[in-house]
Order: structure tokens, then C-alpha cells, then sequence
């Protein structure tokens, strides 16, 4: 969820060549393994028992000082993140600890140090609410305790809802607090336009109140109707990046599946999940991306053409062969679309986008991909300027895996996309192979990212053995996604099981908290 940027470069596309389409979806078979289940709850555990004991209430756990950091306003991130993990696995003293804490959370203060992120905060603590009302209403001890929940989610998004009081309605992502400001910001980006929807919606049709789902809705127009179109959609469906506060226009053509834009897509197919009624046109705008998608950026490494990356582009004319670990959720999230609306071709073009991202995961030395991989184009010239080879000191590593890592990404931040496209992956086939993936991902993480008993961390370069060095950092969706992902894959059914028909109960937004879809009779 950072929103890095990286340079760019020039030219080309390539179409992929689909295999025959195959029948998904239903009477898929699972298999559930209670001694993967049995090791991913042990990481859960150790996990926050190292954040509750060093770290809790404040937002994450620096483990090898074994202290805490307030780097998401200082309202016990982790715990909220936390949350729906710990139900989903019923760990009932994590949940009770949790439950008690939830209400406490003073939101008037804050502790941060540059700006609060009306994104980050929305995804987080405005996102993980629903099971509670749902199917563990029980795990409440009383009644008070879920509405105080509910509760806390409504003030905040009341301070948060001054970020939308600008002259277009596209809020202004960066706060000051006390009392809640938006920082001087003449644009913001399609991520964080975009990926308010599911969770402010969701909250006007738990409260009945309508303000909140239209606040969103006002942004998120903007990016379904990009203008001006020749610089804000370089191709049907896929945006640019930055959009003008003031008045609604893209200031820019560049755009990827990655950091900055990527959940902005992820919505458009997770919202018609949640309401199939209502957000007809998101779907129809998700389609035009992912057919955009289809044709225009399938890339295929120069040594490795049986590897499939989707490339960035800096403009409707020239793409930019780099994809980033943020991306790769790209796999899973066409394949849920391609469940939903009963397309085979899109679930066959998620998987190879999985086996993709697969290869920059077992390319290296610790089994764990990197923050951004480069590659080389098999069909654009080799001398185009778009199109460079990879440094003299890891083209040996690049014949053999297909990508390259730049100088500056070679670390691993306890990220989840990877897993998380292997989840849609294993549901939508219900092949074994992708358990098998995700389980050889959790032991080289849970090999190379413990820090003793002490939980988890990033690590610097997931290209020497042993990481490198640690980051220093147990990421707060270490616990709402790596582990939810890791567990939900290896796991017996369940009504949040994503659906391989198009009966989906539950949607997860882009940090794995389950929201109850539109009509589910629970
Ligand atoms: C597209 O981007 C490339 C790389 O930045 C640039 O060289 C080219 O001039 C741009 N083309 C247009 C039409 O803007
Ligand atoms: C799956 O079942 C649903 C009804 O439950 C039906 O609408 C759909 O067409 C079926 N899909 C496939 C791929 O057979
Ligand atoms: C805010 O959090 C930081 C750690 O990120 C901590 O050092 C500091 O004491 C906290 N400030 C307050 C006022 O609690
Ligand atoms: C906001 O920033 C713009 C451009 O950087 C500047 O012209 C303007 O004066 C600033 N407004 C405030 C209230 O600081
Ligand atoms: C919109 O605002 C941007 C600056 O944020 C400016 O560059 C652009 O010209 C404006 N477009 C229109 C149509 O006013
Ligand atoms: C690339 O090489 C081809 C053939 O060798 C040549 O015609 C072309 O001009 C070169 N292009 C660039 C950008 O150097
Ligand atoms: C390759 O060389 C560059 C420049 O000297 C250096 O920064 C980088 O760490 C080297 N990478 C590897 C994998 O050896
Ligand atoms: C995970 O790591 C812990 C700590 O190193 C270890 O005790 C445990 O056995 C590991 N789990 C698996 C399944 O290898």
C-alpha cells in the first residue's frame, strides 16, 4: 500500500495468446490442511504476542528494539488490522483483547508525524467492522460492544469527511489533525480517489445515513469518466495517475497495475461484488480495463517467454517493462472478475499473471519476490530506449529468471499480494498447486522474516540468503493480509470463502477485511 513511483522509460505492447477457455467455477473441490492451518496461527500468535507486548496500543511493532512505532495516527493500527484475522481463526483471547481495545480508541488525537492518510486510515480502520454483525456476532460479549465498534467507525469518518471540501468533491488524501485539515494539495491519485468506495458505502447502508457513500462516490466519478480522455485514458479503461484537485482533469497519461493506481481497478469488479445492482458501470469499467489489459500490456521476458509481467505505460504509445510486488495482486483480481461474470478467458489470463509473479518468487535466494522486478521485452527491439538490458552484475540472475531487480528494491516488507493472487488462484481451480505455492511462500517467510520470538519483519534484499538484514518493521497487514491469506487458502469452507460461482457472502477490500455483500441473509 505505498505509493511509490518510479521512473520511467519508452515503446512497444505485445498481445498474449490465451489457451482454450476451461470450465471454472462451480463444483470446485477444496482441501483444507489443518497442520498448515495449525503453523500459520503459531506465526498469527507470536506475531501479536510480540506487538501486545512491546507495542500495543500504538500502531506497529519494531521488533529488534524491540518498541513501537505511530506511523497511522497512533490508534493501535496493528489491533484493528489484527482483528478479522483473529476471527477468522477464532482465536478468542486476541479477539476479546481486541474487542476491549476497539472502543477505547480516542480518534480526536492523533500521533503521526507528517500527515494523516484519509487511504491508509479507510482501508484500515474504517474496513474492519463487518464480521462482527456477521457470522461471529456471538464472539460479542454484548450487544454494546459491536455497536461500539460501529460506533467508532461513524466518528471517525465524520472528522475524516472534511477531506472531501474541496471544489470538485475529490478529496485531498493528506491530513493535519486537531481538528481534522486537509494539507495544501492541488492533486491526488487514482488509488487514493478510488479506493474509499467499498468502505464508505458499506458504513451509509450499515447506519442508513447516505453522506458517507456519496462523499466517495463524488471522487470516484471523476475516474469513471476520465477527462480530458486523451490524457487521462491512454487506453479504454486504463488512467492515468494524478488528477487535479480544482477541476477534475489528469494531469498525467502514466499509470500501472502498481502502487499509486492499483486498487482503483480493484474496486471497480469488488464493488459490483457488493452491490451487483447498483455499480453496473464499475463493472463495465473494470471489463474496458482488463480487456485494455488483455491487448495491449502482456509482456514476456526475453529469457523467459513462458513468464507472462503486464507492463506500465507512460502514455497510450509507450510502455514501461517494470511491474512491482504491489502489482501482482493483479493475478487475483482478474480472476474474481472472471468468477463473477462467468468469463473463463479472464480467469485463464489471471493465472498466467500468477505464474508470473510465482517466477519472481522462487527466482531468488530466499524464495521471496522483491519490491519492484524490470524485465526485458521479447518483441520490442532490444536498442529501443523503452527497452533496456539488465545491469552487466545480474544478467546471469536475469537469463535464468526472467527480471531483474533495480538498485533500491531489492527488499521484501512483509507484502501480500503474491499469496493473495494464489488465494483467488486455488478458488477459482481448486488446484492444489497454488496451496502448495502459498505454503512454500509462508515457510521462506516464516524462515526469513522472524525476528526470534519476537515477530516479524521486512528484510532488505530478497536476493542474498538470509535477507540481508531486517527492516525493523512488523507491518500492521502483515496481520490483516499476509496471514488471513495464508490461513483462508488452507482452510475449510467458510461463508467468506470467495465463492467460485457467483454467489460471493463477502468481498475483502484491499486490506483483507471482510465487508458483507449487498443480500447476503446473514
Ligand atoms: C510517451 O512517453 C514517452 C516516454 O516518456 C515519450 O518519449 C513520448 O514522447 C510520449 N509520447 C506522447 C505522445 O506523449
Ligand atoms: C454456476 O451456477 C450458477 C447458478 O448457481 C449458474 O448461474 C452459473 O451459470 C454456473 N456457472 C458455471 C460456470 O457452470
Ligand atoms: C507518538 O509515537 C511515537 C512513536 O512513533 C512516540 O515516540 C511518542 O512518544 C508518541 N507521542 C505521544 C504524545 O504519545
Ligand atoms: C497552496 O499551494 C499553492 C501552490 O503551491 C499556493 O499558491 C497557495 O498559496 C497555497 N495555499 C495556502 C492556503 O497555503
Ligand atoms: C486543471 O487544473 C490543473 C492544475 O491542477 C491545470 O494544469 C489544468 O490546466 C486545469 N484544467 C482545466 C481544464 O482547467
Ligand atoms: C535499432 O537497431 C535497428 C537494426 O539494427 C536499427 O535500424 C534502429 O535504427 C535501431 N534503433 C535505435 C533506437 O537505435
Ligand atoms: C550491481 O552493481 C551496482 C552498481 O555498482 C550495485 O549498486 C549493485 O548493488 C550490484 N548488484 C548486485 C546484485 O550485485
Ligand atoms: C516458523 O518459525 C518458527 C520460529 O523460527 C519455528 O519454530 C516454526 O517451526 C516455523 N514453522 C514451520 C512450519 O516451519
Amino acid at each position: 500500500m505505498v505509493l511509490s513511483r518510479w521512473a520511467l522509460g519508452l515503446l512497444g505492447s505485445a498481445a498474449s495468446v490465451l489457451a482454450a477457455p476451461a470450465t471454472y467455477g462451480n463444483g470446485t473441490q477444496y482441501q483444507s490442511h489443518p497442520d498448515r492451518l495449525a503453523a500459520v496461527q503459531e506465526a498469527f500468535d507470536r506475531s501479536w504476542d510480540a506487538y501486545y507486548t512491546y507495542a500495543f496500543p500504538n500502531d506497529g511493532l519494531i521488533p529488534l528494539e524491540k518498541t513501537y512505532i505511530n506511523d497511522l495516527g497512533g490508534w493501535g493500527a496493528s489491533a484493528v488490522d489484527a482483528f478479522s484475522t483473529a476471527l477468522i481463526m477464532n482465536d478468542e483471547k486476541v479477539i476479546k483483547q481486541i474487542l476491549d481495545f476497539i472502543p477505547k480508541i480516542d480518534f480526536d488525537h492523533a500521533n503521526y508525524t507528517s500527515s494523516i492518510s484519509l487511504f491508509e486510515t479507510t482501508i484500515r480502520y474504517l474496513g474492519a467492522h463487518d464480521l462482527l454483525t456477521g457470522p461471529y456476532k456471538a464472539m460479542a460479549e454484548d450487544e454494546s460492544a459491536v455497536s461500539a465498534v460501529l460506533d467508532q467507525a461513524i466518528h471517525l469518518a465524520d472528522l475524516l469527511s472534511v477531506a472531501f471540501d474541496t471544489p470538485t468533491g475529490i478529496p485531498i488524501n493528506n491530513l493535519d489533525w486537531e481538528p481534522p485539515r486537509p494539507k495544501n494539495e492541488s492533486t491526488n491519485g487514482i488509488a487514493t480517489i478510488g479506493t474509499l468506495v467499498l468502505e464508505w458505502v458499506r458504513l451509509s447502508d450499515k447506519t442508513g445515513q447516505e453522506k458517507y457513500g456519496k462523499l466517495a462516490e463524488k471522487g470516484e466519478a471523476y475516474l469513471l469518466n476520465p477527462q480530458p480522455q486523451n490524457i487521462g485514458e491512454p487506453f479504454p479503461g486504463l488512467l492515468g495517475t494524478d488528477v487535479s484537485v480544482a477541476n477534475g482533469s489528469f494531469v498525467s497519461s502514466q499509470g500501472s497495475w502498481g502502487g499509486g493506481d492499483d486498487s482503483f481497478y480493484e474496486y471497480l469488479i469488488k464493488m459490483y461484488v457488493y452491490d451487483t445492482a447498483r455499480y453496473d458501470t464499475y463493472k463495465d469499467r473494470w471489463i474496458a480495463a482488463v480487456d485494455s489489459s488483455i491487448k495491449y500490456l502482456p509482456s514476456h521476458p526475453s529469457t523467459r517467454e513462458d513468464l507472462t509481467f503486464l507492463a506500465a505505460w507512460y502514455n497510450s504509445t509507450t510502455l514501461k517493462y517494470q511491474s512491482q510486488h504491489l502489482a501482482c495482486f493483479n493475478g487475483g483480481n482478474i480472476i474474481l472478475g472472471g468468477l463473477v461474470l462467468n468469463r473463463p478467458d479472464y480467469i485463464e489470463f489471471g493465472l498466467e499473471l500468477v505464474n508470473g509473479c510465482h517466477g519472481t518468487y522462487i527466482g531468488t535466494a530466499t524464495g521471496i519476490g522483491p519490491e519492484v522486478f524490470n524485465w526485458q521485452d521479447s518483441k520490442t527491439a532490444a536498442n529501443a530506449t523503452n527497452n533496456p538490458a539488465p545491469p552487466a552484475n545480474q544478467s546471469a540472475f536475469y537469463q535464468e529468471s526472467g527480471f531483474w531487480i533495480p538498485a533500491g528494491a531489492e527488499y521484501y516488507d512483509l507484502r501480500p499480494e503474491v499469496i493473495e493472487s494464489y488465494y483467488y488462484a486455488y478458488r477459482a481451480t481448486g488446484d492444489s498447486k497454488y496451496q502448495d505455492w502459498a505454503w512454500d511462500a509462508f515457510l521462506r517467510i516464516n524462515a526469513t522474516c522472524s525476528v526470534g520470538d519476537v515477530g516479524f519483519s521486512g528484510i532488505k534484499n530478497v536476493n542474498v540468503p538470509g535477507g540481508g538484514g531486517f527492516l525493523d518493521h512488523q507491518e500492521s497487514f502483515w496481520f490483516a493480509e499476509v496471514l488471513k491469506y495464508s490461513y483462508l487458502i488452507q482452510a475449510e469452507e467458510a461463508p467468506w470463502q470467495v465463492s467460485a460461482d457467483h454467489d460471493n457472502q463477502w468481498v475483502f477490500n484491499t486490506e483483507a477485511h471482510p465487508v458483507k455483500v449487498v443480500g447476503t441473509p446473514i
